[in-house]
């Protein structure tokens, strides 16, 4: 066991933003191959600062590495090909003036000929059901297809690791289930951000908690959220009056 190479290994990372918010505050971390993680914490916790230090949007102090590779200037080419980054805001990463220009711009950067990253564009966006968006513009998408768009252009990349930072965000509960399934049939290295416990619990193998720039707790999915008792306490009361009404 202790023989796997982690595909993302984290040691002692901290980072502070220009206004003087720390906001990670010494994270430690592996991924390991044919993992599904999920990353769970309250509202600024740090988690989005914390997958912006994988692929080197961030930098901070400590050490990040990706297949081996240190997350530093010169490598980031590579490091970026390994590592697919869905960001938490879309609009971040749209910026083609059509969908499947926007698709095919990550494969055209790899040095796919024109053609064949077309092909792996339309491929990928018929993996998230939008082939049928193919020529519109990504800003006239709605919050839900932006994000299956940003999915799709990351997929079209192949990389060897998925990193998803809210990728349930505005999707509807078939969409969700859409991209549940499609998630679990992928063979990559999967660390999912999310603040959806269902979702959590049925894809990710295990799941770590961040609290104040910090992993506190890390076991299965099961035990995180009843530790942390991460289900709205609305829908649990819901559950445990039906259940008293049976
Ligand atoms: N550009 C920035 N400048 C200053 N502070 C920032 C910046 N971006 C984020 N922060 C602060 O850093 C902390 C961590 O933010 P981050 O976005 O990583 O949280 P998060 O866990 O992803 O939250 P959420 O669940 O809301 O997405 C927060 O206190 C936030 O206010
Ligand atoms: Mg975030």
């Amino acid at each position: 066991m202790s023989e796997r190479k982690p595909v993302i290994e984290v040691r002692g990372l901290r980072f502070r933003y220009a206004d003087g918010t720390m906001a990670l505050d010494g994270v430690d971390f592996r991924l390991y191959a044919g993992e599904t993680v999920a990353l769970f914490g309250r509202n600024g916790s740090g988690k989005t600062t914390f997958v912006h230090h994988l692929n080197g949007l961030l930098r901070g102090e400590g050490e990040v590495t990706v297949c081996g590779l240190p997350v530093k200037k010169e490598n980031l080419p590579t490091v970026r090909r390994k590592i697919g980054l869905v960001f938490q805001d879309s609009d971040e990463q749209l910026f083609m003036p059509t969908v499947l220009e926007d698709v095919a711009f990550g494969p055209l950067n790899l040095g796919f000929g024109a053609a064949e990253a077309i092909e792996v564009a339309r491929a990928a966006l018929r993996e998230v059901g939008l082939e049928s968006l193919a020529n519109k513009a990504p800003y006239h998408l709605s919050a839900g297809e932006k994000k299956r768009v940003a999915l799709a252009g990351i997929l079209a990349m192949q990389p060897e690791i998925l990193v998803l930072d809210e990728p349930t965000t505005f999707l509807d509960p078939p969409s969700q289930s859409q991209l549940a399934s499609l998630l679990r049939s992928l063979p990559q290295a999967k660390l999912i951000v999310t603040h959806d416990a269902n979702f959590a619990l049925a894809l990710a193998t295990r799941a770590v908690f961040f609290e104040k720039g910090k992993i506190v707790a890390e076991g299965s999915v099961e035990e995180i959220v009843e530790r942390f008792q991460w289900i709205p306490r609305t829908l649990r009361e819901r559950e445990f009056t039906t259940h008293q009404a049976e």
